[in-house]
Protein backbone atom coordinates (compact mmCIF):
# COMPACT_ATOMS: atom_id res chain seq x y z
CA UNK A 1 0.00 0.00 0.00
CA UNK A 2 1.38 3.78 -0.63
CA UNK A 3 2.50 5.47 2.16
CA UNK A 4 0.86 8.64 0.48
CA UNK A 5 -2.96 7.34 0.71
CA UNK A 6 -2.08 5.26 3.85
CA UNK A 7 -1.78 8.61 5.22
CA UNK A 8 -4.67 10.46 3.69
CA UNK A 9 -6.72 7.84 5.19
CA UNK A 10 -4.93 8.20 8.45
CA UNK A 11 -5.85 12.02 9.00
CA UNK A 12 -9.40 11.29 7.53
CA UNK A 13 -9.42 8.39 10.53
CA UNK A 14 -9.16 11.04 12.92
CA UNK A 15 -12.72 12.01 12.47
CA UNK A 16 -13.20 8.26 13.45
CA UNK A 17 -11.48 9.06 16.36
CA UNK A 18 -13.19 12.28 17.25
CA UNK A 19 -16.19 10.34 17.01
CA UNK A 20 -15.64 7.33 19.02
CA UNK A 21 -13.90 9.96 22.00
CA UNK A 22 -17.09 12.09 21.85
CA UNK A 23 -19.59 9.79 21.84
CA UNK A 24 -17.66 7.40 24.86
CA UNK A 25 -16.26 10.05 27.29
CA UNK A 26 -20.15 11.21 28.37
CA UNK A 27 -20.72 7.74 30.48
CA UNK A 28 -17.98 8.88 32.95
CA UNK A 29 -18.62 12.62 32.82
CA UNK A 30 -21.98 12.52 33.26
CA UNK A 31 -21.72 11.35 36.83
CA UNK A 32 -19.87 14.30 37.58
CA UNK A 33 -21.81 16.91 35.88
CA UNK A 34 -25.10 15.76 37.56
CA UNK A 35 -23.17 16.52 40.66
CA UNK A 36 -21.84 20.10 40.06
CA UNK A 37 -24.67 21.22 38.40
CA UNK A 38 -27.31 19.48 40.34
CA UNK A 39 -29.15 17.88 37.68
CA UNK A 40 -32.41 16.44 37.88
CA UNK A 41 -32.63 12.65 35.84
CA UNK A 42 -34.39 13.86 32.63
CA UNK A 43 -32.00 16.76 32.37
CA UNK A 44 -29.05 14.21 32.98
CA UNK A 45 -30.76 11.83 29.96
CA UNK A 46 -30.86 15.05 27.68
CA UNK A 47 -27.19 16.04 28.43
CA UNK A 48 -26.81 12.23 27.13
CA UNK A 49 -28.97 12.65 24.02
CA UNK A 50 -28.59 15.94 22.49
CA UNK A 51 -25.19 14.62 21.32
CA UNK A 52 -27.26 12.24 19.03
CA UNK A 53 -29.71 14.85 17.78
CA UNK A 54 -26.60 17.00 16.59
CA UNK A 55 -25.08 13.66 14.93
CA UNK A 56 -28.80 13.62 13.21
CA UNK A 57 -28.61 17.24 11.91
CA UNK A 58 -24.83 16.78 11.00
CA UNK A 59 -25.23 13.54 9.24
CA UNK A 60 -28.16 15.00 7.36
CA UNK A 61 -26.73 18.19 6.27
CA UNK A 62 -23.12 16.92 5.71
CA UNK A 63 -23.87 15.15 2.30
CA UNK A 64 -25.25 18.41 0.41
CA UNK A 65 -22.07 20.36 1.84
CA UNK A 66 -19.98 18.14 0.81
CA UNK A 67 -20.99 18.68 -2.56
CA UNK A 68 -20.94 22.16 -2.44
CA UNK A 69 -17.58 23.03 -0.84
CA UNK A 70 -16.18 19.21 -1.67
CA UNK A 71 -15.07 16.31 0.67
CA UNK A 72 -11.78 18.30 1.84
CA UNK A 73 -13.10 21.63 3.31
CA UNK A 74 -16.04 19.57 4.69
CA UNK A 75 -13.94 17.71 7.19
CA UNK A 76 -11.73 20.65 7.86
CA UNK A 77 -14.94 22.33 9.34
CA UNK A 78 -15.81 19.00 10.92
CA UNK A 79 -12.63 19.65 12.95
CA UNK A 80 -13.57 23.22 13.74
CA UNK A 81 -16.54 21.91 14.99
CA UNK A 82 -15.16 19.62 17.16
CA UNK A 83 -12.77 21.88 18.69
CA UNK A 84 -15.30 24.60 19.28
CA UNK A 85 -17.79 21.86 20.84
CA UNK A 86 -14.81 20.75 23.09
CA UNK A 87 -13.62 24.33 24.47
CA UNK A 88 -17.56 25.29 24.68
CA UNK A 89 -18.36 22.09 26.68
CA UNK A 90 -15.47 21.88 29.03
CA UNK A 91 -15.94 25.88 29.39
CA UNK A 92 -19.41 25.92 30.03
CA UNK A 93 -20.51 28.16 33.12
CA UNK A 94 -23.72 26.19 33.53
CA UNK A 95 -26.28 23.25 31.90
CA UNK A 96 -27.38 25.30 29.13
CA UNK A 97 -24.13 26.22 27.91
CA UNK A 98 -22.97 22.65 28.16
CA UNK A 99 -26.39 21.39 26.09
CA UNK A 100 -24.70 24.07 23.59
CA UNK A 101 -21.59 22.61 23.85
CA UNK A 102 -22.39 18.95 23.15
CA UNK A 103 -25.02 19.71 20.85
CA UNK A 104 -21.97 21.48 18.66
CA UNK A 105 -19.68 18.28 19.18
CA UNK A 106 -22.41 16.01 17.83
CA UNK A 107 -22.93 17.90 14.81
CA UNK A 108 -19.19 17.50 14.38
CA UNK A 109 -19.42 13.94 14.73
CA UNK A 110 -22.79 14.12 12.06
CA UNK A 111 -20.27 15.54 9.63
CA UNK A 112 -17.57 13.25 10.03
CA UNK A 113 -18.99 9.83 10.10
CA UNK A 114 -20.59 10.64 6.06
CA UNK A 115 -17.59 12.75 4.99
CA UNK A 116 -14.55 10.42 6.73
CA UNK A 117 -15.49 7.50 5.09
CA UNK A 118 -16.61 8.83 2.06
CA UNK A 119 -13.46 11.05 1.31
CA UNK A 120 -11.26 7.46 2.40
CA UNK A 121 -12.53 5.63 0.07
CA UNK A 122 -12.87 8.19 -2.97
CA UNK A 123 -9.24 8.68 -2.28
CA UNK A 124 -8.30 4.98 -2.12
CA UNK A 125 -7.47 2.42 -4.82
CA UNK A 126 -9.71 -0.39 -5.91
CA UNK A 127 -7.60 -3.10 -4.69
CA UNK A 128 -7.04 -1.53 -0.40
CA UNK A 129 -10.44 0.54 -0.15
CA UNK A 130 -11.74 -2.24 2.15
CA UNK A 131 -8.55 -1.34 4.68
CA UNK A 132 -8.66 2.03 4.73
CA UNK A 133 -12.23 2.83 4.93
CA UNK A 134 -11.89 0.01 7.77
CA UNK A 135 -9.22 2.36 9.37
CA UNK A 136 -11.58 5.21 9.85
CA UNK A 137 -13.59 2.18 12.03
CA UNK A 138 -10.45 1.00 13.81
CA UNK A 139 -10.13 5.09 14.45
CA UNK A 140 -13.58 5.11 16.38
CA UNK A 141 -12.80 2.35 18.39
CA UNK A 142 -9.69 3.77 19.82
CA UNK A 143 -11.60 7.02 20.44
CA UNK A 144 -14.41 4.63 22.51
CA UNK A 145 -11.07 3.06 24.39
CA UNK A 146 -9.29 6.05 25.04
CA UNK A 147 -12.86 7.85 26.30
CA UNK A 148 -13.13 5.28 28.66
CA UNK A 149 -9.43 5.33 29.86
CA UNK A 150 -9.81 9.39 30.53
CA UNK A 151 -12.56 8.68 32.08
CA UNK A 152 -10.77 6.64 34.08
CA UNK A 153 -7.82 8.88 35.04
CA UNK A 154 -9.87 11.94 35.77
CA UNK A 155 -12.47 10.60 37.76
CA UNK A 156 -10.98 10.32 41.38
CA UNK A 157 -10.55 13.85 41.09
CA UNK A 158 -14.01 14.29 39.70
CA UNK A 159 -12.28 16.45 36.25
CA UNK A 160 -15.44 16.46 33.64
CA UNK A 161 -14.31 19.53 32.00
CA UNK A 162 -10.79 17.67 31.36
CA UNK A 163 -12.59 14.89 29.95
CA UNK A 164 -14.64 16.75 27.70
CA UNK A 165 -12.29 19.18 26.94
CA UNK A 166 -9.16 16.52 25.74
CA UNK A 167 -11.25 16.05 22.30
CA UNK A 168 -9.40 19.56 21.23
CA UNK A 169 -6.22 17.96 20.78
CA UNK A 170 -7.16 15.49 18.06
CA UNK A 171 -9.29 18.15 16.81
CA UNK A 172 -6.12 20.51 16.44
CA UNK A 173 -4.71 17.77 14.74
CA UNK A 174 -7.48 17.28 12.45
CA UNK A 175 -7.83 20.57 11.70
CA UNK A 176 -4.04 21.15 10.73
CA UNK A 177 -4.03 18.09 8.88
CA UNK A 178 -6.99 18.48 6.42
CA UNK A 179 -5.48 21.83 5.39
CA UNK A 180 -2.60 19.85 3.59
CA UNK A 181 -4.55 17.20 2.49
CA UNK A 182 -5.73 16.57 -1.48
CA UNK A 183 -9.13 16.80 -2.50
CA UNK A 184 -11.42 13.83 -3.56
CA UNK A 185 -10.02 12.93 -7.01
CA UNK A 186 -13.75 12.00 -7.84
CA UNK A 187 -15.18 15.46 -6.33
CA UNK A 188 -12.72 16.91 -8.52
CA UNK A 189 -14.02 14.82 -11.31
CA UNK A 190 -17.53 15.75 -10.31
CA UNK A 191 -16.78 19.68 -10.42
CA UNK A 192 -15.11 19.58 -13.97
CA UNK A 193 -11.09 19.91 -12.76
CA UNK A 194 -10.14 16.99 -14.74
CA UNK A 195 -6.80 17.55 -15.28
CA UNK A 196 -5.81 18.35 -11.04
CA UNK A 197 -8.46 14.95 -10.70
CA UNK A 198 -5.79 12.83 -13.00
CA UNK A 199 -3.12 14.37 -11.39
CA UNK A 200 -3.87 13.44 -7.81
CA UNK A 201 -5.00 9.88 -8.82
CA UNK A 202 -1.38 9.44 -10.43
CA UNK A 203 -0.52 9.90 -6.79
CA UNK A 204 -2.63 6.92 -5.81
CA UNK A 205 -1.40 4.65 -8.35
CA UNK A 206 1.80 3.32 -8.89
CA UNK A 207 0.73 2.28 -12.57
CA UNK A 208 -0.38 4.36 -14.93
CA UNK A 209 -2.84 1.93 -16.75
CA UNK A 210 -4.63 1.44 -13.46
CA UNK A 211 -4.90 4.87 -13.14
CA UNK A 212 -6.32 5.33 -16.60
CA UNK A 213 -8.80 2.75 -16.00
CA UNK A 214 -9.66 4.83 -13.17
CA UNK A 215 -9.89 7.67 -15.25
CA UNK A 216 -12.59 6.20 -17.76
CA UNK A 217 -14.76 4.22 -15.20
CA UNK A 218 -14.94 7.96 -13.33
CA UNK A 219 -15.85 9.60 -16.52
CA UNK A 220 -18.41 6.97 -17.59
CA UNK A 221 -20.17 7.21 -14.41
CA UNK A 222 -20.89 11.35 -14.53
CA UNK A 223 -22.25 11.09 -17.90
CA UNK A 224 -25.68 9.80 -16.54
CA UNK A 225 -26.02 13.77 -15.05
CA UNK A 226 -28.95 13.26 -12.40
CA UNK A 227 -27.88 14.44 -9.11
CA UNK A 228 -29.15 15.69 -6.13
CA UNK A 229 -32.10 14.69 -4.47
CA UNK A 230 -34.07 14.10 -7.80
CA UNK A 231 -31.92 11.40 -8.95
CA UNK A 232 -33.71 8.89 -6.02
CA UNK A 233 -37.07 9.63 -8.00
CA UNK A 234 -35.67 7.16 -10.09
CA UNK A 235 -36.15 3.20 -8.96
CA UNK A 236 -32.85 2.07 -8.98
CA UNK A 237 -31.82 4.86 -7.03
CA UNK A 238 -34.02 4.47 -4.68
CA UNK A 239 -33.28 0.98 -4.34
CA UNK A 240 -29.62 1.67 -3.61
CA UNK A 241 -31.02 4.04 -0.93
CA UNK A 242 -33.22 1.81 0.52
CA UNK A 243 -30.75 -0.94 0.56
CA UNK A 244 -28.16 1.86 2.08
CA UNK A 245 -30.74 2.60 4.53
CA UNK A 246 -31.62 -0.51 5.91
CA UNK A 247 -28.16 -1.65 6.72
CA UNK A 248 -27.38 1.37 8.21
CA UNK A 249 -30.62 0.97 10.48
CA UNK A 250 -29.66 -2.87 11.29
CA UNK A 251 -26.30 -1.75 12.23
CA UNK A 252 -27.55 -0.14 15.25
CA UNK A 253 -30.98 -2.41 16.01
CA UNK A 254 -28.57 -5.59 16.50
CA UNK A 255 -27.74 -4.27 19.84
CA UNK A 256 -24.32 -2.93 19.42
CA UNK A 257 -24.53 0.70 21.21
CA UNK A 258 -26.59 -1.44 24.05
CA UNK A 259 -22.93 -2.76 25.42
CA UNK A 260 -20.90 0.31 24.04
CA UNK A 261 -23.05 2.61 25.96
CA UNK A 262 -24.37 0.60 28.81
CA UNK A 263 -21.71 -2.29 29.25
CA UNK A 264 -21.27 -1.25 33.46
CA UNK A 265 -24.63 -1.19 33.47
CA UNK A 266 -25.06 -4.94 32.46
CA UNK A 267 -22.22 -5.89 34.11
CA UNK A 268 -24.01 -4.97 37.25
CA UNK A 269 -26.71 -6.65 36.52
CA UNK A 270 -24.91 -9.88 35.97
CA UNK A 271 -23.82 -9.23 39.23
CA UNK A 272 -20.78 -7.72 39.21
CA UNK A 273 -20.11 -6.22 42.68
CA UNK A 274 -18.86 -3.24 42.20
CA UNK A 275 -18.97 0.05 39.85
CA UNK A 276 -14.93 -0.40 39.40
CA UNK A 277 -15.46 -3.64 38.50
CA UNK A 278 -17.80 -2.90 36.18
CA UNK A 279 -15.84 -0.06 34.23
CA UNK A 280 -13.02 -2.42 33.83
CA UNK A 281 -14.48 -5.06 32.60
CA UNK A 282 -15.89 -2.38 30.28
CA UNK A 283 -12.07 -1.61 29.56
CA UNK A 284 -11.75 -5.13 28.22
CA UNK A 285 -14.76 -5.14 26.09
CA UNK A 286 -13.54 -1.79 24.45
CA UNK A 287 -9.94 -3.07 24.09
CA UNK A 288 -11.67 -6.29 22.18
CA UNK A 289 -13.20 -4.20 20.04
CA UNK A 290 -10.06 -2.08 19.21
CA UNK A 291 -8.23 -5.07 18.43
CA UNK A 292 -10.25 -7.22 16.60
CA UNK A 293 -11.36 -4.50 14.26
CA UNK A 294 -7.51 -5.72 12.63
CA UNK A 295 -9.21 -8.60 11.57
CA UNK A 296 -11.00 -6.92 8.91
CA UNK A 297 -8.29 -4.52 7.80
CA UNK A 298 -6.45 -7.53 7.23
CA UNK A 299 -9.24 -9.77 5.56
CA UNK A 300 -11.57 -7.51 4.17
CA UNK A 301 -9.75 -6.97 0.89
CA UNK A 302 -9.06 -10.31 0.57
CA UNK A 303 -11.92 -12.46 1.70
CA UNK A 304 -14.65 -10.01 0.56
CA UNK A 305 -17.28 -8.19 2.60
CA UNK A 306 -20.37 -10.90 2.46
CA UNK A 307 -18.16 -13.73 4.31
CA UNK A 308 -16.91 -11.50 7.04
CA UNK A 309 -20.29 -9.94 7.56
CA UNK A 310 -21.75 -13.78 7.61
CA UNK A 311 -19.12 -14.43 9.62
CA UNK A 312 -19.28 -11.67 12.18
CA UNK A 313 -22.78 -11.89 12.41
CA UNK A 314 -23.13 -15.65 13.30
CA UNK A 315 -21.14 -14.97 16.06
CA UNK A 316 -23.41 -11.79 17.56
CA UNK A 317 -26.08 -14.23 17.13
CA UNK A 318 -24.80 -16.96 19.06
CA UNK A 319 -23.08 -14.28 21.42
CA UNK A 320 -26.88 -12.84 22.24
CA UNK A 321 -28.87 -15.78 22.52
CA UNK A 322 -25.89 -17.19 25.30
CA UNK A 323 -26.92 -13.63 27.26
CA UNK A 324 -30.62 -14.05 26.51
CA UNK A 325 -30.30 -17.96 27.55
CA UNK A 326 -27.91 -17.25 31.00
CA UNK A 327 -30.35 -14.38 32.10
CA UNK A 328 -33.30 -16.66 31.46
CA UNK A 329 -31.86 -19.82 33.70
CA UNK A 330 -31.70 -18.75 37.87
CA UNK A 331 -29.99 -21.71 38.65
CA UNK A 332 -27.00 -20.01 35.93
CA UNK A 333 -26.84 -17.12 38.47
CA UNK A 334 -23.48 -17.90 39.90
CA UNK A 335 -21.64 -17.98 36.69
CA UNK A 336 -23.65 -14.97 35.49
CA UNK A 337 -20.99 -12.25 35.49
CA UNK A 338 -18.36 -14.64 33.50
CA UNK A 339 -20.81 -15.24 31.09
CA UNK A 340 -21.56 -11.90 30.55
CA UNK A 341 -18.23 -10.70 30.14
CA UNK A 342 -17.05 -13.55 27.81
CA UNK A 343 -20.72 -13.34 25.38
CA UNK A 344 -20.23 -9.25 25.55
CA UNK A 345 -16.36 -9.83 24.85
CA UNK A 346 -17.36 -12.40 21.73
CA UNK A 347 -20.24 -10.25 20.66
CA UNK A 348 -18.01 -7.05 20.66
CA UNK A 349 -15.19 -8.98 18.74
CA UNK A 350 -17.69 -10.17 16.17
CA UNK A 351 -18.57 -7.09 15.58
CA UNK A 352 -15.87 -4.90 15.04
CA UNK A 353 -14.23 -7.59 12.25
CA UNK A 354 -17.48 -7.48 10.49
CA UNK A 355 -20.93 -5.39 10.75
CA UNK A 356 -18.70 -2.20 12.52
CA UNK A 357 -16.27 -1.36 9.66
CA UNK A 358 -18.09 -2.83 6.93
CA UNK A 359 -21.42 -0.72 7.19
CA UNK A 360 -19.25 2.18 6.41
CA UNK A 361 -17.61 0.53 3.60
CA UNK A 362 -20.81 -0.43 1.95
CA UNK A 363 -22.63 2.96 2.46
CA UNK A 364 -18.98 4.71 0.77
CA UNK A 365 -19.49 2.30 -2.10
CA UNK A 366 -22.50 1.00 -3.17
CA UNK A 367 -23.94 4.86 -4.56
CA UNK A 368 -22.98 6.04 -7.41
CA UNK A 369 -20.44 9.17 -7.66
CA UNK A 370 -23.50 11.60 -8.88
CA UNK A 371 -25.65 11.03 -5.81
CA UNK A 372 -22.90 9.25 -3.55
CA UNK A 373 -22.51 12.19 -0.98
CA UNK A 374 -26.37 12.29 -0.32
CA UNK A 375 -27.26 8.65 -0.49
CA UNK A 376 -24.57 8.40 2.31
CA UNK A 377 -25.95 11.67 4.04
CA UNK A 378 -29.42 9.77 4.12
CA UNK A 379 -28.36 6.39 5.51
CA UNK A 380 -25.85 8.04 7.89
CA UNK A 381 -28.80 9.72 9.19
CA UNK A 382 -31.08 7.01 9.58
CA UNK A 383 -28.22 5.09 11.72
CA UNK A 384 -27.84 8.47 13.77
CA UNK A 385 -31.90 7.69 14.18
CA UNK A 386 -31.06 3.88 15.43
CA UNK A 387 -28.74 4.76 17.75
CA UNK A 388 -30.88 7.39 19.25
CA UNK A 389 -34.00 5.16 19.46
CA UNK A 390 -31.93 2.25 20.64
CA UNK A 391 -29.78 4.18 23.86
CA UNK A 392 -33.00 5.69 24.61
CA UNK A 393 -35.46 2.70 24.76
CA UNK A 394 -32.72 0.07 25.83
CA UNK A 395 -33.28 0.38 29.84
CA UNK A 396 -37.17 0.97 29.09
CA UNK A 397 -37.41 -2.30 27.01
CA UNK A 398 -35.46 -4.38 29.30
CA UNK A 399 -37.63 -2.85 32.41
CA UNK A 400 -40.82 -3.97 30.26
CA UNK A 401 -39.53 -6.81 28.32
CA UNK A 402 -37.02 -8.50 30.61
CA UNK A 403 -33.89 -9.00 29.77
CA UNK A 404 -34.17 -12.85 28.21
CA UNK A 405 -36.92 -11.00 25.28
CA UNK A 406 -34.78 -8.08 25.07
CA UNK A 407 -31.92 -9.84 24.01
CA UNK A 408 -33.12 -12.32 21.99
CA UNK A 409 -34.53 -9.54 19.86
CA UNK A 410 -31.01 -8.12 19.22
CA UNK A 411 -30.22 -11.90 18.43
CA UNK A 412 -32.63 -12.15 15.79
CA UNK A 413 -32.46 -9.00 14.22
CA UNK A 414 -28.89 -10.70 13.76
CA UNK A 415 -30.69 -13.42 11.58
CA UNK A 416 -32.42 -10.96 9.68
CA UNK A 417 -29.51 -9.27 8.77
CA UNK A 418 -27.76 -12.09 7.31
CA UNK A 419 -30.33 -12.75 5.46
CA UNK A 420 -31.04 -9.22 4.23
CA UNK A 421 -27.06 -9.27 2.98
CA UNK A 422 -27.21 -12.87 1.47
CA UNK A 423 -30.67 -11.49 -1.12
CA UNK A 424 -29.73 -8.15 -1.65
CA UNK A 425 -26.29 -6.84 -0.55
CA UNK A 426 -23.48 -7.00 -3.70
CA UNK A 427 -20.02 -8.10 -3.38
CA UNK A 428 -17.70 -5.10 -4.26
CA UNK A 429 -14.14 -6.64 -3.27
CA UNK A 430 -11.90 -5.12 -6.12
CA UNK A 431 -13.84 -3.69 -7.82
CA UNK A 432 -13.56 -0.43 -9.28
CA UNK A 433 -15.68 2.15 -6.73
CA UNK A 434 -17.75 3.56 -9.75
CA UNK A 435 -17.60 0.00 -11.44
CA UNK A 436 -19.79 -1.06 -8.10
CA UNK A 437 -23.53 -2.06 -9.31
CA UNK A 438 -26.59 -2.65 -7.14
CA UNK A 439 -29.07 -5.14 -9.37
CA UNK A 440 -32.57 -5.36 -8.09
C1 LIG B 1 -21.14 2.27 15.05
C2 LIG B 1 -21.29 2.96 16.38
C3 LIG B 1 -20.67 2.11 17.45
C4 LIG B 1 -19.23 1.77 17.10
C5 LIG B 1 -18.65 0.79 18.08
C6 LIG B 1 -19.68 2.04 14.78
O1 LIG B 1 -19.51 1.41 13.53
O2 LIG B 1 -21.73 3.03 14.03
O3 LIG B 1 -22.65 3.20 16.64
O4 LIG B 1 -20.69 2.77 18.69
O5 LIG B 1 -19.14 1.24 15.80
O6 LIG B 1 -17.35 0.43 17.78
Amino acid sequence: MRGYVLLVASVAALGGLLFGYDTGVISGAILFITKDFGLATRLQAFTISVVLIGCMLGALTAGGIADRIGRRSTLFAAGIVFFAGAIVSALAPNEAVLLWGRFIVGLGIGFSSVVAPLYISEVAPADTRGALVSLYQFAITIGILAAYLVDFAFASAGQWRWMLGLAVVPSLVLIGGMIVMPESPRYLFKIGQGEKARSELQRVYDDAAASAREVESIEDSLRTKSAGLEAFRQPAMRYVLFIGITLAVLQQITGINTIIYYGPQIFQMAGFASASASILAQTIVGTVNCLMTLVAIFFVDRIGRKPLLYAGLAGMFLALSTLAYAFARPHLSGSLGTIALGSMMFYVGCFAFSFGPILWLLLSEIFPLPVRALGMSLSTLANWVGNFLVSQYFLAMIALLGRPATFSIYALLCIVTILFVRALVPETKQELLEQIRVRA
